[in-house]
């Protein structure tokens, strides 16, 4: 059990520790040779408040911006606009995508920011969503819905953490995770990064999942990452679940369902928090001061810093100066900007616009340095000063081992949902004469991952990650006198004992997986239908990022399992087939019997299967 200290206590804790140090340490290097903000044993606040009173405005805007690396086309550009931190957005990967690549190319850009007039080293983030998903050889965890279906928060606790020990092996040190956003309508296309409906469940598993990446103490290079709760609020509940639509209703209910969650990953000691690219009753996100500054800095006393999304700020206004000058002063810290030299919108446009915003005295210092002193905290904090570099070897061989796969697979085992069993037709026999299995998923890793798998849409095939297909799980986990049968689409299938179907979606990310429906895909029905027209019964696992309106193959198999987006450890789902262990998933969100039922979970009769539910062995 880790104890988070607040703030207040952090502060006291930091001045006792360099009070002590003072009297103890014996003779200390002149004070006057190193200056304060250098000086580790000092309490952060010394070091941010000496920092900031040395920072010219354009040293203090520079550490505003947050630069892709896609947009960063000449890498002395970090030193020359002193950047304060850049990201490998869904598509900016390394010429050759393995984890000494990302540590080579990471330690690069903070090489030129240790070459500013102060040295200030950058902060590097990623989408690390479900494992560390945009590198070659890493563990690929199950999709937050998936983890939502575990009830285990010790367990994503422990997912996070391996995810921060496999980014720590490439030496980036924040995530742009947990997604904790309470997803009200499956028509959302992100609905899969949603650890569900309630948010009450949703609250468990942010404060989790923030504990898991930040670990025991951010200062520890070693365990530990900047975690990044997003999106702020509201992502989860637009009209129609259109991505980066508008969040409908009163002030209480957007309190009710959207903010504890934020309250749990503030406690949880969240340093940083993105914003939302929705908008609340027509008022986008960004712009929003009342709910960027006064809930969330005031009333629920976040001291971390407010990130936007990725050219978040850009859709305030199509006058960019005007766009930035209302995101600063709403709250924004941060901007994350996916543009470069010579496009619009570019991260050095932000600099100009905001030096002349200043200028004109329409963004006041104040906001600047309160800006810059969040962001340079969780710098302090998190030891980046002392270490900004890869140093550790160990935790890059250790990535994608043995150990961290065993993690993924419990994740995968205990989001499995049973939503149907005929006759204990499950577990299945691991001597079973004859196993007929059928569908493209059983042997595709990239549908078995979803979305922001080394592609930020992910995508079908070997994906380039290592892993085990449901296939390969069975394949590996029955007799040797089992006769195991793969026939992609249920043709020729003759005296099978049993079929195992999977079925499911394809990979996508973001508003690309926006649906107006929810039926399970046509040819998946007939796939499962053919499977029953042998005579055997079906065993049907869905692999989606969301629950989807079954029709027919519910009635056509025997069994039916929700399995999310398991990632690469297919065998946590032979685990369950075979009875190694019991299914224990229980849905994060209520299973609508229609798509219209699907809306805000007004659900105008009975679910198909009620939040909560699962049956087991
Ligand atoms: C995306 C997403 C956000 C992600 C960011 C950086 O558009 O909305 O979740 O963290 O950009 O990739």
């Amino acid at each position: 059990m880790t104890i988070k200290f607040n703030f207040r206590q952090r502060c006291i804790f930091n001045c006792l520790a360099a009070l002590s140090i003072a009297f103890t340490a014996g003779p200390l290097v002149r004070a006057e040779e190193v200056p304060a903000y250098l000086r580790p044993n000092l309490p952060i606040d010394t070091r941010v408040r000496d920092l900031l009173s040395r920072m010219t405005l354009d040293e203090k805007i520079g550490q505003m911006v947050q630069a892709d690396s896609g947009a960063v086309t000449n890498a002395a550009d970090v030193q020359k606009y002193a950047l304060g931190a850049m990201l490998s957005g869904g598509n900016s990967k390394p010429p050759e995508n393995n984890p000494a690549a990302w540590s080579k190319m990471v330690d690069e850009y903070e090489s030129w920011a240790l070459k500013t007039r102060l040295k200030i080293p950058l902060l590097y983030g990623v989408d690390a969503v479900h494992g560390h998903n945009d590198v070659i050889g890493t563990v690929i965890f199950p999709h937050n819905i998936g983890l939502g279906a575990t009830h285990d928060p010790a367990l994503v606790e422990e997912a996070e953490h391996v995810t921060a020990l496999e980014m720590a092996g490439t030496g980036i040190r924040w995530s742009f995770a947990p997604c904790i956003a309470v997803a009200q309508d499956e028509r959302w296309g992100r609905t899969y990064e949603s650890f569900g409906q309630s948010p009450g469940l949703v609250s468990e598993m942010a404060a989790a999942a923030v504990r898991g990446f930040q670990g025991r103490e951010l200062s520890d290079r070693n365990d530990s990452v900047l975690a990044c709760a997003k999106h702020f609020i509201g992502d989860g509940g637009t009209e129609d679940g259109v991505d980066q639509g508008d969040t409908v209703g009163d002030e209480a209910t957007l309190r009710k369902l959207y903010l504890p969650p934020y309250r749990a990953a503030i406690r949880a000691g969240v340093e940083c928090i993105m914003v939302s690219y929705s908008s609340w009753n027509g008022e986008k996100m960004h712009a929003n001061k009342y709910l960027l500054t006064g809930v969330l800095k005031q009333e629920l006393g976040f001291k971390g810093f407010l990130v936007s999304d990725d050219a978040g700020i850009d859709q305030i206004s199509p006058d960019y100066q005007d766009a930035v000058e209302t995101a600063v002063n709403a709250g924004v810290d941060l901007a994350m900007i996916p543009r470069g030299p010579g496009e619009t919108n570019s991260y050095i446009e932000f600099i100009q616009d905001l030096k002349a915003s200043v200028a004109e005295g329409k963004v006041p210092l104040t906001r600047i340095d309160d800006a810059v002193s969040r962001i340079l905290w969780a710098k302090f904090e998190m030891g980046l000063f002392e270490h900004p570099y890869t140093d550790d070897p160990a935790l890059t061989a250790a990535i994608g081992s043995a150990a961290h796969r065993q993690v993924a697979r419990r994740c995968v085992r205990e989001s499995l949902v049973l939503l149907k069993n005929e006759n204990h037709v499950l577990p299945l026999s691991k001597t079973i004469k004859h196993l007929v299995v059928v569908g493209e998923g059983a042997d595709d890793l990239g549908m078995q991952c979803g979305g922001w798998t080394i592609a930020w849409q992910g995508g079908m095939g070997a994906v380039t990650t290592g892993g085990t297909t449901i296939l390969a799980a069975i394949r590996r986990a029955v007799s040797p006198e089992t006769t195991v049968t793969y026939s992609p689409d249920a043709g020729g299938i003759t005296n099978a004992d049993a079929v195992v179907a999977v079925v499911g979606e394809l990979p996508y990310a973001e508003g690309k997986g926006n649906a107006t429906e929810l039926n399970l895909d046509p040819g998946d029905a007939a796939l499962v239908e053919k499977a029953k027209a042998s005579g055997a019964p079906v065993v049907t696992i869905l692999l989606s990022g969301r629950p989807l309106i079954p029709g027919s193959a519910l009635d056509n198999s025997a069994a039916f399992i929700a399995a999310w987006l398991p990632g690469t450890e297919g065998q946590g789902v032979a685990d369950v087939l075979f009875g190694d262990c019991r299914p224990t998933g229980k849905l994060p969100r209520e299973w609508p019997r229609t798509a219209d039922q699907a809306a805000a979970n007004d659900l105008t009769g009975e679910p198909l299967f009620p939040l909560g539910f699962g049956l087991t062995y």
